[in-house]
């Protein structure tokens, strides 16, 4: 469920990604990744709830010496290749970022993501979803290394297996 009505769309980025949308999702489902993996954007992250579709936790940005923190909200819908990040509370509180995946072959995944907030000035709206596009170029640079090499091992293991 979205509440897109009383939001605004800031920016969309738009984006292949050289992975399956299997890699995707063990990526998007698994929190635990972020303060290592994209330790330049999170420098903690904090459990609060989990689900087969969907977590909640505390992140705590980088530097971790500003103390801002965001409860994050991952919801996925996974028969309609799609999924929300929404902040619950904390920094940017009331913002959505919906990811649309669209797999073109069993290794490609093209996505869209739309990065909505609660009304802002338009000059405000600006720099917010420019300031979004290059987070998310960032962490998806990231995300999509780690993708890349665990399909490596992947198919390694599986090559390897079969041939002995
Ligand atoms: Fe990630």
């Amino acid at each position: 469920m979205t509440n897109n009505e009383s939001l605004t769309l800031v920016a969309t980025y738009r984006r292949t990604l050289h992975a399956s949308v299997a890699r995707v999702w063990e990526n998007v489902l698994d929190w635990e990744h972020l303060p290592w993996l994209h330790r330049s954007a999170f420098a903690a992250a904090e459990l609060v709830e989990q689900t087969p579709e969907s977590w909640r936790a505390w992140v705590t940005l980088a530097p971790a010496a500003r103390g801002k923190r965001a409860l994050i909200e991952i919801q996925t819908d996974m028969p309609n290749l799609r999924y929300w990040s929404r902040t619950r509370a904390g920094q940017g509180a009331g913002s959505e970022v919906l990811t649309m995946l669209s797999p073109t072959d069993e290794r490609t995944t093209n996505i869209v993501v739309e990065f909505r907030t609660p009304a802002l000035p338009p000059e405000k709206a600006n720099a917010v979803g420019a300031a979004y596009l290059q987070l998310y170029q960032r962490l998806w640079d990231e995300d999509e290394r780690m993708m890349i090499r665990k399909q490596m091992l992947l198919d390694k293991g599986w090559s390897e297996g079969k041939s002995a």
